[in-house]
């Protein structure tokens, strides 16, 4: 019996050296292991000899016939619904390597690395007559893999009821997480170790129009660390996710063992697949260093180049908005006193104005005034459009049409103001989740912003999506964003997602996608607050995949200055709010408070007005998920610096070490830091304004307060 077990172990272990392939990464540190054990595709990762992924299954489950209604589709297709998880043999394997730079139309840096190496395995299933190939891409910031789905005949259509891509982590480790969810990652980011994340699952959440929470999921990116010996950042997330459901991460807690959680339809399908057809890159950055994880631009190299001709009408934008003032609740979207109204088929002479309409001329005239008068290139207008007296969170496809602005919003007249004054008007499409009711009017909303001049719409979807029973990060869902990218670029206009999915590094092949929300921003400050380290954890996260339409730049906090007795408040220093435009890339930034609490502190706001929106360069000089980030970036095509530093709940001393500046030149350093008094909850518009002389030997020390901050303005002296 002994001598069978061990000639059986022979016999396992000699097919799987048979079956074992190895890809390292160019600069040697990671280390990837594929393998075949009894037909089942799997992968470990090890970083400098230490493994820190364990041998993690692949593969994924279709849908069988008699899993949803329409199971006679399924009968019909080829392999009836057979999984592509095990049977498998390799059939081939195919080394590749690349080492290029490219340069992003607007992003953190001129130009991007992309180097790996690849290996390609083709897998087959011989009882379907039938394979499919896994390619790994090893970086030397981490690895990519993904599912390939070559045209053939047994293989031509299926459709997914899971994918199983297993992450096995070798221990517990801390994370910074949000609970897994099919419509929002507008949470707050919980921080704990793995193990603990059952004990800690919510019951309950802070209102948001739309939640599907996934039991014992957490979402991506998700990002990790080993504390200690072998000390290691980890953020899992993936990257193309294009023509396929978003993933979340099951957790099983007690082997720290992700899988992946795709986000299914209506009818509990996960993905129509037609090949040829590829899957999203899974992904997961490493390094010893935060800072690493920070700079890294794997996700971007796994998109591929865009395919748009021109993209010469993709800018920087730097925007100010009648929108804060709503959301605080100081003014509203709608014009009427109605409700349950369809205003876009009402004569509007029925209707009683509330008084509290922003859109109006007058108002939205001097939004254009102070926006112009300080350099700005374009004002967001919400609540322009008939339709908000209709929308009282029911599930109702049709209720904006995205073309009729309210009497007292005089789109002609406002436009061309504008334009007398530099400012390009934002528009503004919220879609009610109503998808369907978008694209049928998109092409009529879009020349209508082609008429006008308008450059750019932020688009929104709060509340369920239509078609009903699509989740925000559906496979339908997912086409829809595109679509609407690839249409507005038809029209040359650069889109601006809320409540859309996270990006995953999509912004290379839909350039004009140029920012999304897709996390818990601003607003919510007003909604029940973000935690103080939120905006240090948010570049580790959500930031992860792309630019984010955070909204920084609210100087007045505590909106008892509007209401009195008012308790909410924004969880920030007024620096830090300032610092927020260095630490969190977007080439698309909001300066989101209203023109007269920046009229108050003029000397501040400078800050906004100087910051640049898209780099040359960047530096991560310290970071800490949940602590404190310092980067440093220099202004696209300028010789200009701009450094920012945030804290979380705790006050810190950071010295600023100038040495990326280049050798024997001086810079004026315009230096915003927190008052010696200041505090985020006690005085949070305290601040001191000081210039210095810097060279790239440098050091400045300097002080943040409780959430506070500092940013620092880096300009040659004259
Ligand atoms: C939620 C968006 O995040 C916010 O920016 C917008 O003002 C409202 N929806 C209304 O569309
Ligand atoms: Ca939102």
């Amino acid at each position: 019996m002994k001598n069978f077990t061990i000639s059986a172990l022979f016999l396992v272990m000699g097919s799987c050296i048979l079956n074992a392939q190895s890809l390292k990464s160019p600069d040697g540190k990671f280390e990837m292991n594929f393998q075949l054990k009894a037909g089942v595709p799997y992968y470990d990762l090890k970083y400098q000899g230490k493994t820190i992924v364990e041998d993690s299954k692949l593969g994924l489950r279709l849908l069988k016939d008699g899993d949803i209604k329409f199971a006679s589709e399924i009968e019909t297709l080829a392999g009836k619904g057979k999984d592509l998880d095990n049977g498998f043999t390799k059939t081939a394997e195919k080394y590749d390597s690349k080492n290029e730079t490219w340069d992003p139309i607007m992003g953190e840096k001129k130009s991007y690395i992309n180097h790996y190496n690849e290996l390609a395995v083709t897998l087959d299933q011989a009882s379907n007559d039938r394979h499919i190939i896994v390619k790994f891409r090893l970086f030397n910031d981490g690895l990519g893999f993904r599912y390939e789905f070559p045209e053939q005949k047994n293989l031509n259509y299926f459709i997914i009821k899971e994918e199983d891509s297993e992450i096995d982590l070798p221990t517990d480790m801390k994370a910074w997480w949000l609970a897994g969810d099919y419509d929002t990652q507008e949470y707050q980011t919980q921080t704990s170790n793995l193990s603990e994340v059952p004990a800690k699952w919510p019951t309950s959440y802070d209102g948001n129009a739309s939640q599907t929470l996934i039991k014992n999921a957490v979402q991506m990116p998700l990002m990790l660390k080993k504390e200690g010996k072998d000390q290691m950042y980890i953020n899992i997330s993936e990257a193309a996710v294009i023509n396929y459901a978003a993933a979340n991460l099951e957790l099983d807690a007690t082997n720290f063992k992700f899988k992946t959680h795709l986000t299914p339809d209506g009818q509990g399908a996960k993905g129509y697949i037609q090949t040829p057809a590829v899957s999203p890159w899974r992904t997961i950055i490493a390094s010893p260093k935060a800072e690493e994880v920070l700079a890294s631009k794997m996700i971007f190299n796994l998109n591929e180049p865009t395919q748009y001709k021109d993209t010469s009408y993709i800018k920087p934008t730097k925007y100010m908005g009648v929108w804060w003032e709503m959301i605080i609740g100081k003014s509203q979207w709608a014009y009427s006193t109605a409700n349950n109204v369809h205003i876009g088929i009402t004569d509007f002479s029925k209707l009683t104005p509330n008084g509290k309409h922003a859109a109006n001329n007058i108002k939205v005239k001097e939004y254009i005034d102070f926006a112009s008068a300080n350099g700005f290139d374009a004002l967001l207008v919400e609540g322009w459009n008939t339709g908000w007296e209709d929308w009282f969170g029911h599930s109702k496809e049709f209720v904006f049409d995205f073309i009729t602005p309210y009497p007292d919003f005089d789109i002609k007249m406002l436009n061309d103001y504008a334009h007398s004054k530099n400012i390009k008007l934002m528009m503004h499409h919220e879609t009610s989740g109503s998808a369907t009711n978008y694209e049928r009017w998109a092409d009529y909303a879009f020349k209508l912003m082609n008429k006008y001049g308008y450059e750019s719409a932020k688009t929104g979807y709060v509340g369920n999506i239509i078609p009903r029973g699509e989740h925000h990060y559906s496979q339908w869902t997912i086409n829809h964003y595109l679509r609407i990218a690839e249409k507005a670029n038809d029209y040359k206009i650069m889109i601006n997602s809320h409540e859309s999915v996270r990006p995953t590094g999509l912004s290379r092949t839909y350039p004009n996608w140029v920012a999304a929300e897709a996390a818990r921003g601003t607003e919510f400050e007003a909604f029940g607050g973000n935690n103080p380290d939120h905006q240090t954890i948010l570049p580790f996260t959500r930031f992860i995949g792309g630019p984010m339409d955070y909204t920084p730049g609210i100087f007045q906090t505590k909106l008892d200055y509007y209401f009195p007795g008012d308790t909410r408040f924004v969880k920030t220093t007024l620096v830090k709010q300032l610092a927020l435009y260095v630490v969190m890339y977007s080439p698309l930034q909001m300066a989101a408070d209203l023109p007269e609490n920046y009229a108050k502190h003029m000397d501040a706001f400078q800050f906004i007005k100087d910051v640049a929106v898209d780099w040359d360069d960047t530096k991560i000089l310290s970071a800490e998920p949940g602590d404190y980030i310092h980067t440093a970036r220099k202004a696209k095509g300028k010789d200009e610096w701009y450094v920012g530093g945030i804290t979380d709940e705790n006050s810190r001393n950071f010295t600023v070490d100038f040495s990326f500046l280049p050798k024997g030149k001086k810079y004026e350093a315009t230096i915003y830091a927190d008052g010696d008094d200041a505090d985020y909850i006690k005085n949070p518009q305290s601040y001191k304004i000081y210039k210095k002389t810097v060279t790239n030997k440098s050091k400045l020390p300097m002080k943040l307060a409780r959430s506070g901050g500092y940013a620092i303005s880096v300009k040659p002296t004259k």
